[in-house]
């Protein structure tokens, strides 16, 4: 019985590529706190606001948003800041979306480090549903430089401290201060100019990159609320040497096994291809 199971794993294992058995390149199944910080300061105008809206609409749409994946905050600021929506306010995509398409243009000053601070102490916090053990990706959109920029670095330098937090900038247009961008970003990566409110469209997918990074993954034995007994190492060894196994062991033996057969085919299948290719092509 045992043998004709891991015999019709391994079949199955053999057709299916090894790229498709090893990972899955989509965004359904993260696990994330994703805070948006949208400036509405009098230079971005009503007009440009209105496609600022639909181009974070256009995010959302394509993120798995829900209680136990991904939870969303919006927060519009220019000489002061409010919340649109909070982590725990209606979280279903619906409810976001509703709340991302009802925020309206405000115009004033540009106070992102009040913004900054406000994210920090009002949103990023388990009363409005900020998870402790989920990181957090703060995506902030500005047309331009903050009223005060050693106010602003102050507080992203303070909100850097966080353990597990990303920060991703998008500046759009010409009046863009790169340098205070950059020392908002995480990183030269987590840094995007648009040149106009026109060209925002195209850095959906890039700002998406972030959220659907590998490591907010849930793998897929977590997915489901149901609890999972992880097999520990020494268990598993244990298993694999014993001669006489009750029904679930040879499971998890069949599963060793399959998994051992799945690395064998990821290394060894793409070498193959390669020197096939190779092959071919000469
Ligand atoms: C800018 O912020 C810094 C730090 O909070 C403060 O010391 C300084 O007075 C501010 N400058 C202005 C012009 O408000
Ligand atoms: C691919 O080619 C290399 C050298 O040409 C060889 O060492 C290796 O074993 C080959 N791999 C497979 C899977 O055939």
């Amino acid at each position: 019985m045992r043998t004709s199971m891991c015999a019709a794993f391994l079949l199955f294992a053999l057709a299916v590529e090894p790229e498709t058995v090893s990972s899955d390149n989509d965004c359904e199944h993260v696990r994330l706190d994703v805070a948006l910080v949208v400036d509405s300061s009098s230079s971005v105008t009503r007009a440009n606001f209105k496609k600022t809206v639909r181009f974070i609409d256009a995010i959302l749409r394509q993120l798995p948003i829900g209680p136990d994946d991904v939870r969303v905050a919006i927060i519009r600021f220019s000489h002061g800041s409010d919340v649109m929506t909070y982590f725990n306010d209606d979280m279903d995509k619906d409810s976001k979306r509703k709340a991302i398409r009802k925020m309206r243009f405000n115009g004033g000053t540009t106070a992102t480090d009040k913004a900054i601070k406000d994210l920090r102490e009002k949103v990023l916090d388990s009363s409005h549903g900020n998870r402790e053990n989920v990181p957090d990706l703060v995506v902030l959109i500005t047309d331009g430089a903050s009223n005060n920029m050693t106010a602003t670095v102050i507080e992203a330098n303070i909100l850097k401290q966080r353990p597990d937090l990303r920060i991703v900038t998008l500046g759009i247009g010409d009046q863009v201060d790169r340098a205070e961008l950059r020392v908002l970003a995480s990183s030269d990566r987590e840094m995007y100019e648009a040149r106009s409110f026109k060209k925002v469209r195209s850095f959906v997918e890039k700002i998406l990159q972030w959220a659907c990074l590998a490591e907010y993954r849930v793998p897929p034995e977590k997915r489901t609320r149901a609890t999972h007994r992880a097999t520990s190492t020494t268990a598993a060894h244990r298993e694999t040497t014993s001669t006489t196994m009750k029904a679930p062991e040879k499971e998890t033996r069949c599963l060793l096994e399959l998994n051992e057969f799945r690395k064998i085919m990821v290394e060894y299948l793409p070498d193959a291809r390669r020197n096939r290719s190779r092959g071919t092509s000469h």
